[in-house]
């Protein structure tokens, strides 16, 4: 039995070895499977065969190996004839390639700076409470400073950011002093003109520690500017206000000539301390917040604020390659 199975699996093999086309290996599946196929009516010998069960075993192997044979040659038949359509000495498709948003280029070189001082990034949330945006960081209700921040309120104490501060507090309550931490991200105030978008992008810096001045903040973000331009850019501090930090001062710096303001900054005020119970007697700290789209737009010399999130490709397109 055997052996009369091997002869039809030879010239089944042989058959299709022959086959130039599908219509010719449907032919041989007829003649072999097909009703008055060979391998068909070796299943009628089945009748009055003595061992069934065995003969029956074996005729199932015959029959599924003939169908494996005629399913492979039918695939390698079309593959051969797809690829004799393919030439394959065309050049490839030309696949676009992206090119990331200089916003995030700006973060991750402003954030890779900061790293290289020992700040670890941590992230926040968007939306926050108004405990943490301005409770906390001694912005209390009725305060005029609330006047600075033009809040989007998605309810009663749910409200989009202000500004990156708020990461602030999250970050002391969790990981307490000491501390070193930076966190980009998104705020919003409800603003729009050519020069104010409702959405645009913070980085926040603080750092708590024993016996920490005013000069190291200086010294940092003097530095910072100096790593960011390649350049030696003319600075200046300029005494400013903001509730959660005494003294506090704004960093101007001296581009193309004329002075612009990049961030705000100062001495971790104590009561934003006592909020979150740090000792004040044995932690000081100094923070400060950096606007992104602005030092994107002097570095990459972007005239209008929009640009950042029209979607226009051939504006995104200019930072290939740029990470
Ligand atoms: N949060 C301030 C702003 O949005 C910036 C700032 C951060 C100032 C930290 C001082 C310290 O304008």
């Amino acid at each position: 039995m055997e052996t009369q199975y091997t002869l039809v699996i030879n010239d089944l093999k042989k058959r299709l070895d022959e086959c130039d086309t599908e219509q010719d290996i449907l032919k041989v599946k007829a003649d072999f499977l097909g009703k008055n196929g060979l391998v068909t009516k070796q299943f009628e010998k089945l009748k009055d065969a003595v061992d069934k069960k065995l003969i029956g075993q074996q005729l199932n192997k015959l029959k599924n190996e003939a169908e494996s044979l005629i399913n492979v040659r039918k695939s390698n038949l079309i593959a051969a004839s797809d690829t004799k359509k393919i030439d394959v000495s065309l050049p490839g498709r030309d696949v676009s390639e992206g090119s990331r948003h200089p916003i995030s280029i700006t973060i991750n070189t402003i954030t890779e700076i900061f790293r290289g001082y020992g700040f670890h990034k941590v992230s926040g949330k968007e939306i926050e409470s108004e405990f943490y945006n301005f409770e906390a960081l001694n912005i209390p209700k009725n305060h005029p400073a609330r006047d600075m921040h033009d809040t989007f309120y998605i309810d009663a104490d749910k409200l989009l950011r202000t500004h990156t501060s708020s990461v602030q507090i999250h970050s002391m309550k969790k990981y307490r002093a000491p501390l070193k931490i930076m966190t980009p991200g998104k705020v919003y105030r409800c603003d729009s003109d050519p020069t104010h978008s409702p959405m645009f992008h913070q980085l926040e810096g603080l750092y708590i520690d024993q016996n920490v001045s005013f000069c190291e903040l200086k010294g940092i973000l003097e530095k910072f500017v100096d790593d960011y331009f390649n350049e030696k850019l003319e600075t200046r501090f300029r005494p400013s206000y903001f509730p959660f930090t005494e003294p506090s001062a704004e960093l101007d710096i001296k581009f193309r000539g004329k002075w612009l303001e990049v961030l705000g900054c100062g001495m971790v005020h104590e009561n934003v301390l006592k909020n979150v119970s740090i000792d004040t007697k044995e932690y000081s700290g100094f923070a400060f917040g950096l606007g992104i789209e602005r030092l994107a737009m002097l570095k990459f010399d972007i005239k209008d604020l929009r640009s950042f999130y029209e979607n226009d490709l051939n504006f995104l397109r200019q930072f290939r390659g740029i990470t």
